[in-house]
Order: structure tokens, then C-alpha cells, then sequence
């Protein structure tokens, strides 16, 4: 009987791994704004993106925008919401955007990708 129940809460946990990887929240189909995309981008993101400031990409360093959108937006957007240490830098969360919504720091991101000249997204 301990063990069904060890198994099926095991089962349980998988399922929502599995959900929280695969469907849900990050499966999300964003349609990039890039109007908004560079207001966001001229309010918040400038600081460091624009000449590459304490590690984080410059617009033009096109080589660092590819390493970027091979990771992927399952994976871009999601540190760009909590803040992420790579081996560059620290990207604080949102950016520095903390009224952003995820649909901002995405138009943001599509933008920046763009100004960059690397495909991106949708
Ligand atoms: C205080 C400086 C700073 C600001 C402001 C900032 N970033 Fe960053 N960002 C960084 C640094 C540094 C990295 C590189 C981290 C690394 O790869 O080591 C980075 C990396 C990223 C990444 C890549 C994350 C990954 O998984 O490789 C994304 C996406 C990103 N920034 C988006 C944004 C957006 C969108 C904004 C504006 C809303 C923004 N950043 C504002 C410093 C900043």
C-alpha cells in the first residue's frame, strides 16, 4: 500500500515536471511588438545592452545574440524574468524592468535580436 502511494505521488511529480517543461506557462506563443519592444528596450535594457556594459551583449555584437537565440526563448525568456548569472555577467531580473510583463521583456528581446540582425522567434 506505501509503495502505490510512494508511486503513484512519484508519478504525480513527473506529471508536473513534465508540464512545467512541455505545456503550460512556457509554451506560450508570444507575437513579438517591436514598437513596444524598443521602448522597453530605451527605458531598461539600454543601460547595459547598448555597448555591452559589466557583460551583458552590445547590440551589435551579433556573435553573442546567435549564442543567445541558439539556447532558445523556452529558456532566453525565463532568466530574463528571474535575472540570470552566466559566464558573462549578471542580468538582474526583468532587467531592471520591474513593471515589465513577460510579453515586454519578449518584445524587448525580439527587438534587440532584430537591431542585432539575427533571426529570431516567430
Ligand atoms: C544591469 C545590466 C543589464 C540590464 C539593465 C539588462 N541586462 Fe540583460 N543581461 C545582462 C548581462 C550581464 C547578461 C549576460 C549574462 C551572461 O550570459 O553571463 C544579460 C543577458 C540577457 C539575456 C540572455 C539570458 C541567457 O539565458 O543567456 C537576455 C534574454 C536579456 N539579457 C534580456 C534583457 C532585457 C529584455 C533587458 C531589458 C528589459 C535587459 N536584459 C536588461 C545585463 C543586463
Amino acid at each position: 500500500m506505501k509503495k502505490l502511494v510512494k508511486l503513484t505521488l512519484s508519478t504525480m511529480l513527473i506529471a508536473i515536471v513534465f508540464a512545467s517543461c512541455g505545456g503550460g506557462a512556457s509554451k506560450k506563443e508570444f507575437v513579438a511588438d517591436l514598437a513596444n519592444g524598443k521602448s522597453v528596450y530605451d527605458r531598461s535594457c539600454i543601460a547595459c545592452h547598448w555597448k555591452g556594459v559589466s557583460g551583458a551583449a552590445a547590440l551589435d555584437d551579433k556573435p553573442r545574440w546567435e549564442e543567445m537565440a541558439a539556447k532558445g526563448i523556452d529558456v532566453l525568456l525565463p532568466n530574463a524574468v528571474s535575472g540570470f548569472t552566466g559566464k558573462y555577467g549578471a542580468m538582474p531580473e526583468k532587467g531592471n524592468c520591474l513593471d515589465c510583463s513577460e510579453q515586454d521583456l519578449f518584445d524587448a528581446l525580439s527587438y534587440m535580436m532584430d537591431q542585432a540582425g539575427v533571426e529570431f522567434g516567430n
